[in-house]
């Protein structure tokens, strides 16, 4: 009897909680519905055979293989994706990884596909939103990946469609 009586409260305010975390699941995204899934898409017909369903990744993604290249690193928030600005990664994805390379201080060479000639604009835009949407609050030495990544975006934003 006291067991149950004691439970009873518990009920109301686990319905209270459960009801702020939807309000604020739903609320908090800053990022259009309709463009997340359209990126979704993008990514699982172009993306993932490399970067992993999730955008996890492959593993050791950071260690340079023999041949100068790298395997594809996570775009899921995990990796460093958000040092880029959405300008710089836009570019990587149309026109390749080649501004990653510079033979004047390593022998990297990009193994990151452009894809210029086979997404639009919209659609390059599309997936890296949704790229930027699986972030969440994930953050590195305190701070939120998702808000130094905007701030990195202010002077290298995507390019104008045609641009
Ligand atoms: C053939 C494998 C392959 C495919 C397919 C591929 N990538 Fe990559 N991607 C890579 C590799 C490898 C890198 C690592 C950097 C490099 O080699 O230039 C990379 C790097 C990136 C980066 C930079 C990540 C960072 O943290 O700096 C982004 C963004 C990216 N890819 C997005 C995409 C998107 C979006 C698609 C699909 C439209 C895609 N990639 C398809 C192999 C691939």
């Amino acid at each position: 009897m006291v067991k149950v009586a004691r439970a009873r409260p518990a009920a109301p305010i686990v319905l209270l909680l459960a009801l702020v975390l939807m309000a604020s699941c739903t609320s908090s995204s800053p990022y259009d519905p309709a463009v997340v899934s359209r990126g979704q898409a993008v990514f699982a017909a172009n993306c993932a055979t490399c970067h992993g369903v999730g955008g996890e990744g492959q593993a050791n993604w950071h260690i340079e293989k023999d041949d100068g290249t790298l395997p594809p690193p996570p775009l899921n928030g995990d990796g460093h994706t958000w040092h880029h600005g959405d300008g710089l990664l836009y570019r990587v994805v149309s026109m390749g990884g080649q501004e990653f390379e510079d033979p004047r201080f390593s022998s990297f060479k990009s193994a990151m596909p452009a894809f210029g000639d086979r997404l639009s604009h919209d659609e390059i835009v599309a997936v890296l939103t949704y790229l930027k949407s699986l972030w969440g609050d994930k953050t590195s030495r305190g701070i939120s990946i998702v808000e130094s990544q905007a701030r990195a975006s202010e002077d290298d934003p995507f390019p104008p469609d045609g641009g």
